[in-house]
């Protein structure tokens, strides 16, 4: 009997940790696909056409999105200046593909190694 608690106890935990890392997981995405409607879109217009963001335009989305779940929600429900995109604009499959290419986007190199900014 108490063996039985401890395996249901031992099956509930990863389980649990399944369905939690399930949660946060992005859904596999085609980064160059994802550049591609990120420029037809239009969301380059605001964010820059490498994500960086631009001032008075739109923050900056990469290296190192937000995640998945909260970049979905706000696109779909924008709570400031931004135009909403409804899943019938911009599909789930699409917003996978958008966000590969958001977690794609290269970390600039340290202002120290760029010569001219160093005179
Ligand atoms: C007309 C300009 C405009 C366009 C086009 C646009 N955005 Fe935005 N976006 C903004 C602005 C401005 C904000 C800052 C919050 C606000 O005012 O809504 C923002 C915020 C965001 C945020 C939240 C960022 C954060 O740090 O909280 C995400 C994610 C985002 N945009 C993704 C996208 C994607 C993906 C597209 C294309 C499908 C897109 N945006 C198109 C202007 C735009």
């Amino acid at each position: 009997m108490t063996r039985l608690i401890l395996l249901r106890t031992i099956l509930g935990t990863i389980l649990g940790a399944a369905c939690l890392f399930a949660q946060n997981a992005a859904p596999a995405g085609n980064a160059q696909n994802g550049r591609k409607l990120f420029e037809n879109y239009g969301c380059y217009q605001c964010h820059g056409r490498e994500a960086q963001g631009g001032i008075g335009t739109g923050p900056r989305l990469g290296p190192k999105p937000l995640p998945y779940a909260a970049i979905q929600k706000y696109i779909r429900q924008p709570t400031g200046q931004m135009p909403p995109y409804t899943a019938k604009v911009v599909n789930d499959k699409d917003l996978a593909d958008i966000y590969a290419f958001l977690q794609s986007v290269a970390t600039p190199p340290p202002v120290k190694n760029i010569p001219l900014l160093n005179n």
